[in-house]
This record gives structure tokens, sequence and C-alpha cells, in this order.
């Protein structure tokens, strides 16, 4: 039977990982996947979630299933930290999932459950899961315009533009800070007119949000998804923690359904749940519990958030830094944006061409949209990269 398959559509970003791991050059540069890396190149575990592990190991009496849910004191504190002051216990249900991507697919087939045949709206461009898991669930989609690439800026207006032709009941996704893959953010100004909007037009807001702290702070970068919170009647977030607690491979993530009043909560919690149930039964623990072990102790959480702290900075000293740069080597002020952009990302606005001219003449690796992880340079292959651009063609 299986000679039947034909073989899957390819995700750019992890055929890169394999491009760069067989690449036998020792001065390769992995711009890819967005992955954390310190100075040195590592991947560290955070002081907290080590100290976490070890408090967890101690603590811990059983591995018996928790619950299709996941750990109630996770999904508590992921909501506080998401959500703020704008978190509503009465309107939400919420799942642990298997990281940010499987807050992603719970929440899609909830949309599908829901509102079949209900068009996604997605920005263009977007991470390169959401269209292929809408795709795979055969969930009507469709893109909103958002990146203006001679300016490297959001292009507001015509993202405006296009949301004009949402219809009621549609849902629009939004990535709540450090937008992947573009690295450009709506203001708070903006924020405010989309949450304008899409109350207007009844749609659904979905917002992901998988680099809160990677941008301008963990409250500043949770302004838009606290503000769609509180102004729309209904909401979905789907949370990660493999960014900004670097649990990556633990697959911790929560999908939180904010319900409008008059809908039974723990009718959306059951549906929730069993989505969970017919998926993987219990999303995994380990990761969850490692988080709710931070947020839930004041210094472990104070350690965290000064850690982050200093992980978003040294991702803006490496903005200035090249930035600075491409400004000397061109001559001109054309990569300014990336001094301006926040999160891991941003986009460069290279040719597939020039993108791959880095990766064949340079070892430079970064998505063939020229999207580049800013964590993966330092200060020494700054100037590396900002000279391989220079030196492009065209
Ligand atoms: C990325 O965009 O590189 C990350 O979100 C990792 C992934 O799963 O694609």
């Amino acid at each position: 039977m299986f000679e039947t398959l034909t073989p899957p559509p390819a995700d750019k970003i992890i055929e890169l990982m394999a491009q760069f791991r067989a690449d036998p050059r020792e001065d390769k540069i992995d711009l890819g996947v967005g992955v954390y890396k310190d100075p040195e190149g590592r991947t560290p575990v955070m002081r907290a979630v080590r100290t976490a592990a070890t408090r967890v190991w101690e603590a811990e009496t059983t591995k018996a299933y928790v619950g299709l849910a996941g750990d109630a004191a996770f999904n508590a504190a992921m909501a506080k930290l998401v959500l703020g002051e704008a978190h509503d216990p009465a309107r939400t249900a919420s799942v642990a999932t298997p990281g940010g991507t499987g807050a992603i697919r719970i929440a899609a087939e909830l949309i599908r459950n829901t509102a079949p045949g209900a068009t996604v709206w997605m920005s263009d461009p977007t991470w390169p899961n959401h269209p292929a898991i809408l795709k795979y669930l055969d969930i009507p989609q469709t893109s909103y315009r958002y990146f203006d690439t001679t300016t490297g800026e959001v292009d507001f207006d015509a993202m405006m533009a296009d949301l004009a032709g949402v219809q009621r009941g549609d849902v629009v996704l939004l990535h709540g800070c450090c937008h992947n893959p573009t690295g450009a953010n709506l203001t708070a100004d903006q924020w405010l007119a989309v949450a304008d909007l899409l109350g207007d037009k009844g749609a659904l807001a979905w917002i992901d949000i998988a680099y809160q702290g990677f941008g301008d702070g963990l409250e500043a970068d949770a302004f838009g998804t606290r503000l769609l919170a509180k102004q729309l009647p209904e909401v979905l977030i789907a949370a990660s923690c493999s960014k900004n607690f670097g649990v990556y491979r633990e697959r911790a993530g929560v999908l939180m359904a904010l319900s409008a009043k008059g809908t039974d909560r723990d009718v959306v919690q059951g549906n929730l749940n069993t989505l969970n149930r017919v998926n993987y039964s219990f999303p995994p623990d380990h990761g969850a519990r490692l988080v709710s072990t931070v947020l839930d102790s004041d210094d472990l959480r104070a350690d965290w958030a000064a850690e982050l702290e200093d992980v978003r900075n040294s991702m803006l000293g490496l903005r200035t830094q090249l930035a600075e740069e491409l400004r000397r080597l061109t001559n001109s002020d054309c990569y300014d944006f990336i001094a301006r952009h926040r999160g891991m990302f941003s986009r460069l606005g290279l040719t597939p061409e020039q993108v791959a001219t880095l990766r064949k003449e340079h070892g430079i690796y970064m998505v063939g949209d020229s999207r580049i992880n800013i964590a993966g340079l330092n200060a020494q292959s700054v100037p590396v990269l900002a000279r391989a651009i220079a030196a492009l063609d065209g």
C-alpha cells in the first residue's frame, strides 16, 4: 500500500536544517531555524529552567497521566503570562499542547468543527506551517498583504485594505509579536485599528504568540493579544514556550479559547479536551511543568525574566551592529530596517538567487525568502554576513 505514497511537500525550514548539517565547512553560519543561540553558538538551558528541573525531579512522585487539558497550574500560569490583567478565567478554556504548533493544530481543528467553511486569513508572508496545517485540514485560507519589501516595514494600508474583505465568521490569524518571518510588527495604534476592524466585521481573532519577551519585553509584546482579548467577544490564542523558556524539544504550548458572554465555557473546554484526546490523548507534561514551576516561584521567575531580557538585548545589539555595518559597506540606509525590526527574524529582501549565492560561496544559511535568525549571529560573524551581502550582485 505504501507504494502509492508520493513525496510530501517540502518544508523549507526543515530542509535548510538538513542542508546546514550536511555542509562540512567549519566556518558555516546558521541563520535558518528559529532557535536562540548565545555568542558561542550554543542553545543553553535557561538557568531557571535547569533549577526547575531539579525541583520537579525531587518533588515528583509519579508519572501517571495528568488530564486531557494538561496541568491546570501550567494553563493558569500561561494565561496570566500572556493575558496579564486581561485574563478572565470565566471566559477562558485552555489546553496544554505539544508546543505552539500543537496549539495551532488544535485551534485549526476547533475552527473546522465550529465554523466549517470559514476562511482563515493569514499575513503574506507567514510562518510556512500555518498554511501547511490549514491545507492539510482542508480549511479554506487566503492571505492579506502585510510586508512592504521596499521599506522593510508593515504595509499597513494594504493590510487594512485586504482585511476589509473579511466576512462575518471568518478567522484572522495574527502574530502576537515578533512577526515570523519578517520581523516587522504592528504599532499600538495599528493594533487598535485591527481590533476595531475585526470587531466591526464580526471576525474571530486567532493569535499565534511564540516569541513573547523577544521583541520589546514580556509586557509590551503581549499588548496586541491583550487588547484583542479585552475588546473582542471571541479570541483564540496559541502560545509557545519553546523560545522564551528555551524548552524547544520538550514541546510545551497552550491553546486558549476566550468565549463571548452567554457561551458555556465548560462546553468549549470539553471540545478542546476532546481534540487533545483524538490527536494524542494527554499532552506532554514535563516541559509544561518546568514552565509552571518557573512562573509560580518568585525566585525562578525573576531569574528567568532577567535571562530572557539578556537574550532580548543581545539580539537588539546584533541588529544594531548589522544595520550599522551594512550602512557603512553599502553607503546607504536601505538595511536600517534591521535595527527597527523586533524578535528573532528579519526578512532582508534578497532574491532567491542571492540567498543561494550566500549559501554556496560563503556557507551562510538563511531561509530562501531571505529570512535570517538574528540570534544565529555573533559579534564576529556580523561583519562576515555584512561583507557577503554588500558583495552581492544586483
Ligand atoms: C522557525 O520558524 O524557524 C521556528 O518556528 C521553528 C519551526 O518549527 O519552523
